[in-house]
């Protein structure tokens, strides 16, 4: 399957939102670097982390076990079931936040990568 993918920091200096409708399609158009912005493949008995990680990419992670919330993304389109046992708050999994590190798409998809720190989502970590 086939993930899209786009570094939050660029939604934050563009002055977009995560909820925009059009917010890939700006992105295809924005010229932006492969590290922010892109698409891959991700194997099967791949993680979504891994995967960016054979791509050659640095995303956030620190336990790789679903324990600290440093991986989390926000998945705009597609799905990609969380194992039954992680640490985010049902409320963000509702909103589709995902720990990158213990979860694979299965289907294509969409996803906003490093949304750790932004407010929608630390608010709801602490
Ligand atoms: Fe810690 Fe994913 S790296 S939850």
């Amino acid at each position: 399957v086939e993930v899209q993918y786009l570094n939050y920091e660029i939604i934050a200096d563009e002055g977009w939102a995560l909820d925009d409708d059009d917010l890939f399609e700006k992105a295809a158009d924005g010229g932006f670097d492969p590290e922010d912005y892109g698409r891959f493949h991700v194997a099967e008995n791949e993680s979504l982390l891994e995967a960016a990680e054979s791509e050659g990419y640095a995303w956030p992670f620190a336990c790789r076990g679903g324990a600290c919330t440093n991986c989390a993304v926000a998945v705009v389109e597609g799905e990609m079931p969380s194992p039954q046992s992680h640490i985010l708050p049902q409320e963000l999994h509702d909103k589709g936040i995902r720990l990158s590190c213990i979860v694979a798409p299965e289907t294509d998809a969409k996803i906003v990568y490093n949304v750790k720190h932004i407010p929608e989502v630390h608010d709801l970590l602490l």
